[in-house]
């Protein structure tokens, strides 16, 4: 059996706003997805999620479980066939934290080794990117970039960039409410805002310029003009309406114990939230104020 995995991530700036082709930038962490894959005999595609506590064959026509659309997609992608695979993920799902994109392209590189495919690793990033279109309708090229290269990233899609920033790894906490939010209702209510009112088209562009101050922050290791930034984005989150009172809560529990800036990560409506700050000064405030704090660190490496 060959194995392999990709990492999830979180959102310093950007999300929502890099729908629209404004900069995020994102940083993949340390929560991975394995995937191991084997051949097996006849045509089927074999999938056990433990996980998910599921198992069964998936094929054209076969229901599954959503989180596991993603490796139907990819494995119809890469045209996969006579395949047994084993998923494993340590990324909580619908939580902002990339679940999707890594199963997607930890699944990519594995059925690629095994079939000798040869995809690259952009290959497993755009690839990834028009497998997530597939399933959700719509997503940016953020989360498989990011799950397929590793680092801190400047994602512009308006323009084209996409750069792994040469920067030192931000300290980060995530901190998770335990309800999920569905990222197309999400992205739908933002959009819905953005049709009617100039004044949520200006925000949106205004969490572009956050993103583009940030990545000169990161760049000069200037932590506390990032947290303060990351503050400016969440507040102006809030704004398009993708908080809940439970992430607010946690997200102030957060800077209130020390966290040099704290925010929502990916779509919102429940989901993490990321801290800039220790481990060690934001256990207790995370789990105090009622969410389940995660230690993480910037993942360098991206798929494997
Ligand atoms: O919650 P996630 O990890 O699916 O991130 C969604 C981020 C959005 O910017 C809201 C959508 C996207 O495709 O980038």
């Amino acid at each position: 059996m060959i194995t392999s995995s990709a990492p999830g991530k979180v959102f310093l700036f950007g999300e929502h706003a890099v729908v629209y082709g404004e900069p995020a930038v994102a940083a993949a962490i340390d929560l991975r997805v394995e995937i191991g894959a084997e051949e097996i005999e006849g045509s089927s595609v074999y999938v056990e999620a433990r996980d998910l506590d599921w198992s069964g064959e998936i094929g054209p026509g076969s229901g599954v479980p959503e989180e596991l659309e993603y490796v139907k997609e990819a494995t119809r992608a890469v045209e996969a066939e006579g395949v047994r695979l084993e998923i494993e993920s340590e990324i909580p799902v619908g939580s902002g934290l990339g679940s999707s994109a890594a199963v997607t392209v930890a699944t990519l590189k594995a059925l690629s080794d095994l079939l000798g495919r040869g995809l690259t690793r952009r290959d497993a990033a755009s690839m990834g990117h028009q497998v997530e279109r597939a399933v959700q309708g719509s997503a940016s090229p953020t989360d498989t970039y990011v799950s397929a290269f590793g680092g801190v990233n400047l994602v512009e899609p308006g323009s084209g960039r996409f750069e792994k920033l040469e920067v030192e790894d931000p300290p980060l906490v995530v901190g998770d409410t335990g309800a999920s939010g569905s990222t197309w209702e999400q992205v739908s209510g933002v959009r819905r805002l953005r049709d009617r009112y100039g004044a949520a088209r200006r925000v949106i562009e205004t969490i572009g310029d956050l993103s583009r101050v940030g990545v000169e922050a990161l760049e000069g290791g200037d932590l506390e003009c990032v947290g303060e930034l990351m503050d400016i984005n969440h507040g102006l989150l809030e704004a398009l309406g993708v908080s809940t009172p439970g992430l607010s809560r946690l997200v102030h529990a957060a800077r209130e114990g020390g966290a040099l800036g704290a925010k929502i990560t990916g779509a919102g409506g429940g989901g993490c939230f990321v801290a800039l700050g220790s481990w060690g000064d934001l256990e207790t405030p995370i789990r105090g104020a009622g969410g389940s704090p995660l230690g993480v660190t910037v993942d360098g490496e991206g798929v494997r």
